[in-house]
């Protein structure tokens, strides 16, 4: 993978072979949690709030564990497509899964920020209040408040360019499994019918919420 390569090999090498190491254990030590938490950090940022690279690491931090599990999952079994979170994942035992979900669940950092600030009203509609016949309330499903509950996602504080990115490029990414379908289908008409700039005016709203 030439991705690899770009993201810091030598880490990449040594993580892998502790993962690998942690799968033949039926739970998961406090040495080896620790040293894949800080794994994932290196990209999600040190308190999972994100990251922007040459392309937007999403927040992990306050996820729902039932959501962040249910997404690693996708990704090991190419329901949901990257190739960089494949490669992460697929080496991760079912205890580090659970694990992992419970470690990002407990951190609470500031959002990130970031976004234009000229359309966090309309956002703040859309998404407690929906938008014409096909655009239900996000809160109905995400929260009020965007913290989410099980398979629904938090929101709140995610990087508003990871949002538009996942918005825009829904059924590209998501539900890759045409014989069986999953929780991102819920999802998919809503981001079909979302506009550009309802999209961006939504991301930028959720991305200051704390
Ligand atoms: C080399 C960088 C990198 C590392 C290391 C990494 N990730 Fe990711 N992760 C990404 C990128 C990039 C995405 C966004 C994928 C996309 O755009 O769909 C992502 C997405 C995710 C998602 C989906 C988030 C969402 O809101 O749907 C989860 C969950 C996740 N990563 C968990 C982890 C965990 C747990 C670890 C450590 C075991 C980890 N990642 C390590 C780069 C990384
Ligand atoms: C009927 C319930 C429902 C409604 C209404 C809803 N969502 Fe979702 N949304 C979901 C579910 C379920 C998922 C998780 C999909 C998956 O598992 O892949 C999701 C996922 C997402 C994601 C991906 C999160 C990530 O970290 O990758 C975004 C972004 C999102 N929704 C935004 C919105 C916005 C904006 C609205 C309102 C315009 C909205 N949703 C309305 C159910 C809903």
């Amino acid at each position: 993978m030439s991705f690899q390569s770009v993201w810091l090999p030598a880490a990449f090498a040594i993580v892998v072979t502790a993962a690998v190491h942690a799968e033949e254990k039926a739970t998961v030590s406090t040495q080896d949690l620790r040293a894949k938490t800080d794994y994932c950090k290196t990209c999600h940022g040190v308190a999972g709030q994100g990251f922007r690279g040459s392309f937007p690491m999403p927040r992990l931090a306050g996820q729902q564990p039932e959501y962040l599990e249910n997404q690693l999952q996708a990704f090991v079994e190419r329901r949901r497509t990257n190739p960089v979170m494949f490669n992460v994942a697929h080496v991760l035992s079912p205890a580090m899964l659970k694990a992992l979900a419970e470690e990002f669940r407990d951190l609470n950092p500031k959002p990130l920020g970031g976004a234009p600030k000229d359309h966090l009203a309309e956002g703040k509609t859309i998404y407690l209040e929906g938008a014409g016949a096909n655009i239900p309330p996000c809160a109905s499903c995400h929260g009020p408040d965007a913290k989410g509950t099980d398979a629904f996602p938090r929101l709140a504080g995610q990087l508003h360019d990871y949002i538009i990115r996942k918005l825009t490029n829904w059924d590209k990414e998501r539900g890759q499994d045409k014989a069986n379908p999953d929780t991102s289908a819920i999802m998919q008409p809503i981001a079909h019918d979302l506009s550009e700039a309802q999209i961006k005016a939504v991301a930028a709203y959720l991305s200051y919420l704390e």
